[in-house]
């Protein structure tokens, strides 16, 4: 079956992505996951001084079901890349030579200075990568040098250095969102308004994964201190489909999505894909399960066309947007409905004659 996807020009030979992070942190793992039969990458973020970027150890923190184990959420205080631009550009250079027909897009991001991020958008497109991504949602450790997500939560930093990159660029330019704002449009919008044809969302939640108990030291603790991080996998997947849809549903249609966030199976990927993603990216769960990951994402996407008779992953995106509306209008089709003694039911008065888990599980959908 064609899972191909055209979004931007760019034919992804299928909608699934890697994740700007440790999935592409270096040509040879972007590769296997080429192999593997990913339909693209976002590398790692890259920014030409990697000598200012240095990690720390711990980085990474889980936050796991008390029931059965399983990971549900992340947290990480890692920053970008902090391998040399020169060696990146080589890296890109010969990973469109040994796979001219995927995808391979290039996070870039620089400090505040327009001479800084045109010199690397014109280094970095001069490999011949397909597009860029904009990484203007890194939400800890780069901000302190006024990088990442201090550019994302100001919509007029991010309207102006997106017109800084569009000036010189001649692929296609996406820019990555913070979620770490109330209103992720603004942001969203003003990157378009600077000439980005494409947003990716969402990049991590600003956490704290816990607090060791013996200890009394916040996580990850790094000799005996911590800074919270950005949170992802499972548990923020409901909060990226907000924000998905919120863009979709107020962006111009020529403005393409990538949906991000929590994305672990075929399952979560087509409801990214259902409220206006063309493409997904996945990083927390391939650094969880794996690149085999992908066997089962063509699969599911396969099966989920069969059944639903879909003709192309064209056809799918966007397709449940039209059933958001108003409370106000969901009241008035209860009542169309003739279900309005439902409603009163369910008034608030009538939770103390039940026990509350009950009346909770009573009024759930799923
Ligand atoms: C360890 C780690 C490192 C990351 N590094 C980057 C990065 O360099 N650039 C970037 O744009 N996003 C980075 N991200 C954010 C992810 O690309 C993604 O937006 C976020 O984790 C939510 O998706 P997920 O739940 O599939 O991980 C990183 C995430 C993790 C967990």
């Amino acid at each position: 079956m064609d899972l191909s996807i055209t979004v931007n020009g760019m034919k992804f030979p299928n909608p699934f992505l890697l994740g700007s992070g440790p999935p592409g942190t270096n040509a040879r793992v972007i590769a296997k996951s080429y192999d593997a039969g990913w339909g693209g990458a976002v590398a790692k973020t890259v920014s030409l001084e990697s000598a200012k970027v240095v990690n720390v150890v711990p980085r990474y923190g889980k936050l796991r079901s008390k029931v059965s184990g399983e990971v549900i959420g992340f947290e990480n205080i890692e920053l970008i890349s902090d391998r040399p631009i020169d060696v990146w550009l080589d890296e890109f250079r010969q990973l469109k030579k040994e796979f001219p027909h995927h995808i391979l897009i290039a996070s870039i991001m620089e400090e505040y200075e327009k001479s800084r991020w045109q010199e690397l958008t014109k280094r970095v497109q001069d490999t011949g990568v397909d597009a860029f991504e904009l990484n203007f949602s890194c939400p800890h450790g780069m901000t302190e040098r006024k990088m990442g997500s201090e550019m994302g939560e100001h919509p007029d930093l991010t309207e102006e250095v997106t017109g800084w990159v569009t000036e010189v660029s001649k692929i296609p330019v996406w820019a990555k969102m913070t979620p770490n704002i109330t209103n992720i449009k603004e942001p969203s919008h003003a990157a378009v308004r600077g000439g980005a044809v494409g947003v990716s969302a969402i990049n991590t939640i600003l956490s704290v994964i816990g607090v060791d108990l013996n200890t009394l030291r916040p996580m990850p603790t790094v000799e005996g201190h911590t800074v919270p991080g950005g949170y992802s996998s499972q548990a923020v997947r409901p909060i990226a489909l907000r924000m998905v849809s919120q863009l979709a549903l107020s962006l111009p249609k020529e403005v393409s999505i990538s949906g991000i966030g929590g994305i672990e199976s075929s399952h979560d990927a087509l409801e990214f894909m259902l409220l206006g993603s063309s493409t997904v990216q996945l990083c927390t769960g391939v650094m969880l399960h794996g690149v085999k990951m992908i066997d089962e994402l063509k699969q599911g996407l396969e099966k989920f066309m069969t059944d639903k008779g879909f003709a192309s992953v064209e056809e799918i995106v966007g397709k449940s947007l039209t059933y958001f509306s108003t409370h106000m209008d969901l009241v008035e089709k209860m009542k169309a409905a003739k279900r309005t003694k439902a409603g009163e039911a369910s008034r608030d008065n009538e939770w103390a004659q039940k026990d509350i888990t009950e009346k909770t599980a009573e009024l759930t959908s799923n």
